[in-house]
């Protein structure tokens, strides 16, 4: 494996029980009434009651268990071994017919047979992968002819801005272009415990333009039926952001200048 790749693996690794305990995701409380998915993904992936899903990168399972209480049939994968140790217990828990696999996303093909209604893929997702054309082939590839790949991700335009916690304003701080990436990061805390101290600290992000996205979605044989660009997001990553409700944040001077989501939804031909 990429030593970056692997880097990243061990921050994983050791992010999951910290996520898990973690007022974020709140797991005590998962299961009381509807799931933990957004409006934006609910609305725009649309009905999946008996439908096949497969979540790419799916952390400890919360969304791929609440896609299954949508109705949707549900696999998940990750690289990260006690990632989907805590979501197969989540699932057992609360009594949830759901599948998942342990594999670096480039390799599923090779641990994991058949294709599906519907390839879902989220939040924090495609930041952490150095190839953007081999994971559109591996999303492709388990598209079903006739089935959809959705994704919801945070903008890259969003992602450019210097986020220190004392910053006041937009600030350009990071590359939006993959050929001045990735950008190596030796830090504590996680989006989802702010004050969690690591052991693996080291972690690389690689920038993907939505135009990278886009052309790799295009170039591994998926058709692209929309492209959306929304002014909010879903949490606080820039200190000058605030909460609207419990799943809508936005910029409060510049509202609705910069794109802080995007989503596309793109089908295989039948
Ligand atoms: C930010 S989390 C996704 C969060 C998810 N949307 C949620 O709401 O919980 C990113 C996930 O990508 C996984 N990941 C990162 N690189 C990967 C790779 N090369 N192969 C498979 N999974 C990977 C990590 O283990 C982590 O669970």
């Amino acid at each position: 494996m990429d030593e970056r790749v692997e880097a990243n693996r061990r921050h994983w690794d050791e992010a999951v029980p910290v996520h898990v305990a973690s007022a974020t995701y709140d797991v005590a409380n998962f299961g009381h009434g509807r799931g933990r998915l957004k409006p934006v993904e609910l609305e725009e992936v649309g009905d999946v009651r008996g439908k096949s899903l497969l979540h790419l990168q799916c952390h400890f399972g919360l969304d791929t268990l609440s896609w299954a209480m949508e109705g949707a049939r549900v696999t998940g994968a990750d690289f990260s071994e006690p990632a989907i140790e805590a979501a197969r217990k989540l699932a057992e828990e609360h009594g949830i017919d759901a599948r998942f696999v342990v594999s670096d996303i480039y390799d599923l093909p090779a641990c994991l047979d058949g294709d599906f209604d519907i390839v879902f893929t989220s939040y924090g997702a495609l930041n952490w992968l150095p190839d953007l054309e081999r994971w559109a082939g591996v999303a492709s590839h388990f598209v079903k002819p006739g089935g959809t790949f959705y994704v919801v991700e945070f903008h890259p335009v969003s992602m450019i801005f210097d986020d220190d916690p004392d910053g006041t304003d937009l600030k350009v701080r990071y590359p939006y272009f993959p050929e001045f990436g990735p950008i190596r990061s030796e830090d504590d805390g996680t989006y989802a415990d702010l004050d969690a101290t690591f052991e693996n600290k080291v972690t690389y992000d690689f920038p993907h333009p939505t135009s990278e996205v886009v052309t790799a979605l295009i170039d591994a044989g998926l058709q692209i039926e929309f492209f959306h660009e929304f002014p909010f997001g879903n949490w606080k990553f820039l200190p000058f952001m605030e909460h609207v409700d419990r799943y809508t944040c936005r910029l409060v001077k510049n509202h609705g200048s910069v794109p802080l989501l995007y989503s596309i939804k793109a089908t295989k031909a039948a």
